[in-house]
């Protein structure tokens, strides 16, 4: 499966499957990473694997309707079969969601539907779960559609909320079980089971 992966940050989520994909664990590969910051460490992360990998927003293009085109030219380009939104902090053009239909996938570091929709993301989601005093959170991945964290989930995973905690404290652990689980669930969407 040719995995196209978009990413804004850090990047670890992408550096999970580019690692699950080498070690085998997916029977997949990542062909092409874009990313709409130029200076994200998921772009050295990608340099350093030897992937291709492009900076592109409505900025480096000159609009969103230029960003659009040249989004969908370069996984057309790829022979992209399924798109990861690993930390991606922007909106895909409703002509690429119609394009792979189905086969975009979103993590989000929560149990959806709670914690979720504009502006939780990243800390906000991991303080909103420490200030509700939830005993456990989780993560997400789910079917992409035009609102943010909407669409169908395919899957989810608990993460226990400890006494003590801080959203820093709970951030890592969230992040360290995605990595995980990120494996697990593309290795089934590419055995054909998502
Ligand atoms: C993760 O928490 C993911 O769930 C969210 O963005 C974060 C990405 O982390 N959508 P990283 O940039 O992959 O390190």
């Amino acid at each position: 499966m040719k995995i196209a992966v978009f990413a804004s940050h850090g990047g670890s989520d992408l550096q999970a499957i580019i690692d699950g994909c080498r070690e085998k664990k997916i029977d997949g590969e990542v062909v092409v990473v874009i990313s709409n910051n130029g200076g994200s460490l998921a772009l050295k992360r990608a340099e350093k694997a030897g992937i291709d990998r492009f900076h592109l927003s409505a900025e480096t293009e000159g609009s969103a309707d230029a960003l659009a085109e040249r989004q969908l030219a370069v996984l057309e380009e790829y022979g992209t079969e399924m798109v990861f939104l690993a930390g991606y902090m922007k909106l895909l053009d409703p002509r690429i969601l119609e394009r792979y239909e189905n086969r975009i996938f979103n993590i989000h570091p929560a149990l959806l539907p709670k914690y979720g929709g504009k502006g939780m993301y990243d800390m906000h989601v991991h303080e909103a779960v420490l200030a509700a005093g939830e005993k456990e959170t989780g993560v997400t991945i789910h079917r992409v559609s035009p609102k943010y964290d909407s669409g169908e989930i395919i899957a989810q995973t608990k993460v226990p909320v400890l006494p003590g905690d801080t959203p820093e404290s709970l951030r890592e652990r969230v992040l360290a079980r995605e990595h995980e689980f990120l494996v697990e669930i593309i290795s089934k969407i590419a055995e054909g089971k998502y």
